[in-house]
């Protein structure tokens, strides 16, 4: 097969779509500040606003509970620090798990360095927790848990439902705890509503779903209060002041309807092309392991490791074969150490340290697939013949 050039990371930002950046085209010159009061600004203000309705019918909420923020680690940080500060006197105690984002988890180190106290959840061997395991990690002063819709490097999806019923019979005040979900990959790969899930604050990332990066939002429940993470004007209910990143509104505006109008066709599609890939290397490689849940998994992640190799070795390879693939989360992916997300399965660093995540997206072909499977297993076996190391098939 000739040589062509596969992008399967689109779980750190998928391109552009050409339709997305049509609509921000036709904002690119306008004069005017949303604030503004002259006509020009009442264009953009207009704007915005339809685009905060769009964002609220997709995931079944009320537009005003809508704010935008600068992508998935500000949402996080605002659900988190936003929440445990405006609520500190009722309770110091934060529930969530170990294999979350990094948003998260740093939002959490730095509450615990406010006084707060954390439970990081274990996962199961797949990267799921259960409504069970939530319920038991409660306590008195409990204010807040924030358990992640879809892995961002494995792709299990956890029962978010679940938590959110059970945590709803368990409510202090009617409000505590708090339940904030990161839904920054599940979004346009599966249903995402509020209502169903039952959470407080639900966070979204126009980067996953074709949209422009730097953009994102939080759902808050009006009941909700926030304190600010920053200061200035009324922008955003003074939640989140400063002039709105317009360009990148108007784009999640139409990332995220594409992303809804398609998932019906997106979702098998993609799943197919998925199944293929795991199969494909699961019956060409030996000594492979595929993490995350089989099924109960995005329907374009594939995340496995390659045993006896270093991840970061095969990434250049494949970089150079016109792979383009990643070790894991985008922010971590400058490190050397193994992912958090992997050790935190309960498997040895050996393995975890020899893990790839492909995620596909719209433009993924079956060719793709092929050409994957095709330059994969040279590549593995070479980087096997210089390696020292030889892990216990037992681990995998
Ligand atoms: C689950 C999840 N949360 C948060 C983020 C952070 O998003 P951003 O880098 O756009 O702030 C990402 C992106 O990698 C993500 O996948």
């Amino acid at each position: 097969m000739d040589m062509r050039e596969v992008y399967v990371d689109h779980a750190a930002a998928a391109p552009i779509d050409t339709r997305v950046a049509a609509n921000m085209q036709e904002f690119l010159g306008a004069a005017g500040n949303p604030s503004s009061f002259h006509t020009k600004g009442k264009v953009l203000r207009d704007a915005i606003d339809a685009v905060r309705a769009q964002v609220a019918s997709v995931i079944g909420a009320r537009p005003d509970e809508v704010i935008f923020t600068s992508g998935g680690t500000e949402s996080d940080n605002l659900a988190i620090l936003g929440t445990a500060r405006q609520y500190a006197e009722k309770g110091k105690h934060i529930i969530s798990v170990k294999s979350e984002h990094e948003a998260v988890l740093e939002a959490l180190n730095q509450l615990e360095k406010e006084g707060f106290e954390v439970t990081l959840l274990d996962p199961d061997a797949f990267g799921a927790v259960s409504a069970d395991q939530v319920i038991a990690a409660l306590r008195d002063n409990t204010i807040l848990v924030s358990v992640m819709l879809a892995n961002n490097e494995i792709g299990t999806i956890n029962p978010i439902a679940e938590i959110g019923r059970a945590l709803n019979s368990n409510k202090r005040e009617n409000l505590f705890p708090l339940f904030h979900t990161d839904a920054c990959q599940a979004i346009g790969s599966m249903e995402v509503n509020i209502d169903a899930l039952h959470v407080d604050m639900l966070t979204l990332n126009a980067a996953k779903i074709y949209g422009p990066k730097g953009i994102g939002a939080l759902y808050t429940h009006r009941g909700v209060k926030l304190k600010s993470l920053q200061y200035g004007g009324s922008q955003e209910k003074r939640i989140r002041p400063g002039t709105e990143n317009l360009l990148g509104i108007i784009g999640l505006g139409e990332a995220i309807r594409l992303a809804e109008e398609e998932r019906e066709a997106y979702v098998p599609r993609v799943t197919a092309l998925r199944d293929k890939l795991i199969a494909g290397i699961q019956e060409r490689i030996p000594k492979v392991r595929l993490n995350g849940h089989r099924e109960n998994r995005l329907p374009n992640n594939v995340n496995i490791s390659f045993m006896d190799i270093e991840g970061e070795a095969l990434l250049l390879y494949l970089d150079a074969a016109g792979i383009y693939a990643s070790t894991g989360s985008a922010c971590t992916s400058a490190s050397l150490d193994p992912s958090h997300v992997i050790l935190s399965l309960g498997v040895p660093y050996e393995v975890a340290h020899g893990s790839i995540r492909f995620s596909l997206g719209r433009s993924t072909t079956e060719e793709d697939i092929d050409y994957i499977l095709e330059q994969l297993p040279p590549l593995v076996e070479k980087l096997r013949k210089i390696s020292p190391v030889n892990v216990d098939e037992r681990h995998f």
